[in-house]
């Protein structure tokens, strides 16, 4: 999401319990898929993980092997469908460079190191309807949260953007989620731009406005999901990305570094990725 943050709103923590300490070990890969475009799917048999996960949490991924020196560093993956009783995660993932290009070659039966779940989720509670809004592979972070809140009987509602129709990415689970209306737009034919969701969500929605808005992948759109949550009353909650070395709060190279604040905090691995979005 590159450099998400402006003055013209504050991130604060969302309110939800501790989460459950993460854990690291190998896991079992049993399936890399292509899916569309550059993206693809991996899903791994790891019971530990699987077993504490909450939507909008992530993983990070040791993609070197065996001999492989590079990539040294682990890379972040939102966890974006999980089953705590078969124990196993999905990550829906896009090939940008040397680690995503290298995650295309793992097979069945291959073991990865893999830690998680990390950071924090998004939180439900009480909500009767939510929005996601996502943007590219950022749809993928929202995709746990659709899932989770259609299995307690929230209505669901989505919009997934992408620059092209290839690109809406992890449409998927919105679709087993039930989201209604669930808006695919993207750049090929300008439905994407933020002025035209927003004016296609109030007709939609103002009526019976959701209780929460989830946004991740695009500064414009949570602009546009400020604005919305605002016309609203409803609370936002955006998942943030940054370059991460550590992913547990230890290197400070993930700081989501506020305008005007001389502060390394918030850290996006570890007080996010999941933030409310505040007025400022
Ligand atoms: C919390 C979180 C969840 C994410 N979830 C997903 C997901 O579900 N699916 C997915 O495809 N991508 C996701 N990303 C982005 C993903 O981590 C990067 O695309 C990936 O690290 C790129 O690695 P690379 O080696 O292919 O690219 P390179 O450009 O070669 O990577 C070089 C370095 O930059 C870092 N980097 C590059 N792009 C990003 C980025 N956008 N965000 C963070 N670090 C980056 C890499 O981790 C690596 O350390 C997520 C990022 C974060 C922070
Ligand atoms: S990635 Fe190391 S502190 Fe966040």
């Amino acid at each position: 999401m590159g450099s998400p943050i402006s003055t013209a709103g504050r991130l604060l923590p969302v309110e939800g319990q501790p989460a459950p300490a993460p854990r690291a070990g190998l896991a079992l890969v049993t399936s890399n898929t292509h899916l569309s475009d550059r993206y693809w799917s991996l899903r791994l048999q790891a019971p530990e993980i699987a077993a504490g996960v909450r939507p909008g949490q992530f993983v990070m991924v040791t993609v070197a092997r065996g001999t492989d020196s590079h990539p040294a560093l682990p890379r972040p993956m939102a966890i974006y469908d999980w089953d705590a009783g078969d124990g196993w995660i999905e990550i829906v993932y896009g090939v940008v460079g040397a680690g995503s290009r290298l995650m295309t070659g793992l097979a069945a039966g291959e073991r990865i190191t893999v830690v998680g779940p990390l950071g924090q989720g998004f939180t439900v509670n009480d909500a009767e309807s939510i929005l996601t809004v996502g943007r590219g592979i950022g749809s993928c972070s929202l995709a746990g949260v659709a899932l989770a809140a259609a299995r307690r009987g929230v209505r669901v509602r989505a919009v997934l953007s992408g620059r092209h129709p290839g690109a809406l990415v992890g449409a998927e689970a919105f679709v087993r989620a039930g989201a209604d209306p669930l808006l695919l737009v993207h750049d090929a034919d300008a439905s994407s731009a933020p002025a035209r969701i927003g004016a296609q969500l109030s007709r939609l929605l103002d009526t019976q406005p959701p209780d929460r808005i989830y946004t991740c992948g695009s500064r414009r759109l949570l602009d546009l999901c400020g604005d919305l949550g605002r016309a609203w009353g409803a609370e936002v909650q955006v998942s943030l990305e940054a370059h991460m070395a550590c992913g547990l709060g230890y290197c400070h190279g993930c700081s989501s570094s506020l305008p005007g604040s001389s502060s390394e905090e918030p850290l996006v691995c570890a007080d996010g990725p999941v933030f409310r979005w505040a007025d400022a």
